[in-house]
C-alpha cells in the first residue's frame, strides 16, 4: 500500500534544501533565464546585461549565485557552530540578500538571531571628488544617475518584497538612514554574519567601523565589492581596516568581485 502523506513528511530532512534552491533562482530570476557572467571579458557586454538583468528585470537582489551560496555557506557554518550574533548586510537595493538570511533562519527553525537591513533607501551617497575621484566620476555619471538611479530602492518597495515571500516579521529590523548615522548606535547586541555592500569606501569604512566590534569569534565579514577597482575605493577601505586593527585572517575569494574572511581573533 502506498504511504499516507503524514508518513512521508516524517523524512522530509530536504525540505529546507528544497526552499531555499528554488528561493535563490527567484530571487536571482534564473529559473528561466541566465544571470550575467561578472567575470566576463567585455565589460560593456557586462553593463548591459547587468542593465537588462538586474535594473530592468525582476530579480530582487543583484548578487550572482555564487554570492547567495556563498551567504547560505557562512550562515549554515554559524547555524552548526553555535556563533552567536544576528545578521546584518548595509546596503540591501530590493532587498533580497537580506530577505535570503531571513529565508535560511526561517528554514531552519532557528530562533533567537535577527536580520537587519540598512540602507539608506535612496540610494549611494556622494562620494568627495577631492578624495574619492573615481567614485565621484563613477557616481555623476549618465549610467549611475539615469539607469542605475543610484541603486535607490525605497523603504516601502523592500518591505513589499518580504511580505511577498513571507518573510516579513518581529526577526526583521530596518536601519534607515546613511551607515554613518545609523550603525554605530544600532541596538545590536553581538553579530554573527555582516555582509558589507555599500560599493563605496566611505560606505564600507562606516560599516566596518560601525560594527566589526560587535562580530563573534567565528563570525563572517563578507565584502561585496572587494574586487571593484574600476570605481570604487571599496578594497583600499578594507585593506586600511585590516591593516588598523590587525586583522590577518585569510581573505577568501567567492568570485573576482566579492570576498569574505572568517574572524578568528579578539
Ligand atoms: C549595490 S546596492 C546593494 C545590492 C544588494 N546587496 C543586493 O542584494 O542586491 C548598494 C546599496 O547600498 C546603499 N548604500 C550605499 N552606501 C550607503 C551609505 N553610506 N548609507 C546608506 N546606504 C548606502 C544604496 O542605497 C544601495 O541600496
Amino acid at each position: 500500500m502506498s504511504k499516507k502523506i503524514t508518513e512521508l513528511v516524517s523524512g522530509a530532512e530536504q525540505a529546507p534544501a528544497l526552499y531555499l534552491n528554488l528561493l535563490k533562482k527567484s530571487l536571482t530570476n534564473t529559473f528561466f533565464v541566465e544571470e550575467p557572467d561578472v567575470d566576463q571579458e567585455s565589460q560593456a557586454q557586462f553593463v548591459q546585461g547587468f542593465v537588462q538583468h538586474y535594473i530592468q528585470g525582476a530579480a530582487i537582489t543583484m548578487l550572482p549565485m555564487a554570492r547567495l551560496n556563498n551567504i547560505q555557506n557562512a550562515v549554515e557554518d554559524t547555524i552548526n557552530n553555535d556563533i552567536p550574533g544576528d545578521l546584518v548586510e548595509t546596503g540591501v537595493w530590493r532587498g533580497g540578500a537580506t530577505m535570503f538570511m531571513r529565508a535560511i533562519l526561517k528554514a531552519y527553525g532557528v530562533q533567537g538571531k535577527d536580520v537587519w537591513v540598512a540602507d539608506s533607501f535612496e540610494g549611494l551617497p556622494e562620494p568627495d571628488p577631492e578624495s574619492r575621484p573615481i567614485e565621484a566620476k563613477a557616481h555623476s555619471g549618465k549610467v549611475m544617475k539615469d539607469v542605475y538611479k543610484k541603486f535607490a530602492v525605497d523603504i516601502d518597495e523592500v518591505k513589499r518584497n518580504f511580505q511577498a515571500y513571507d518573510l516579513l516579521d518581529e526577526r526583521v529590523h530596518f536601519l534607515k538612514g546613511w551607515f554613518k548615522d545609523t550603525l554605530k548606535d544600532a541596538p545590536i547586541d553581538k553579530l554573527s554574519i555582516m555582509r558589507l555592500d555599500g560599493d563605496y569606501y566611505e560606505s564600507t569604512r562606516d560599516a566596518l567601523v560601525g560594527l566589526y566590534d560587535r562580530l563573534s569569534i567565528g563570525g563572517y565579514v563578507i565584502i561585496d565589492d572587494y574586487g571593484e577597482a574600476g570605481w570604487t575605493y571599496c578594497k583600499q577601505a578594507v585593506d586600511e581596516f585590516r591593516d588598523e586593527r590587525k586583522i590577518d585572517d585569510e581573505l577568501v575569494k567567492v568570485d573576482s568581485k566579492c570576498y569574505y574572511w572568517k574572524r578568528t581573533k579578539a
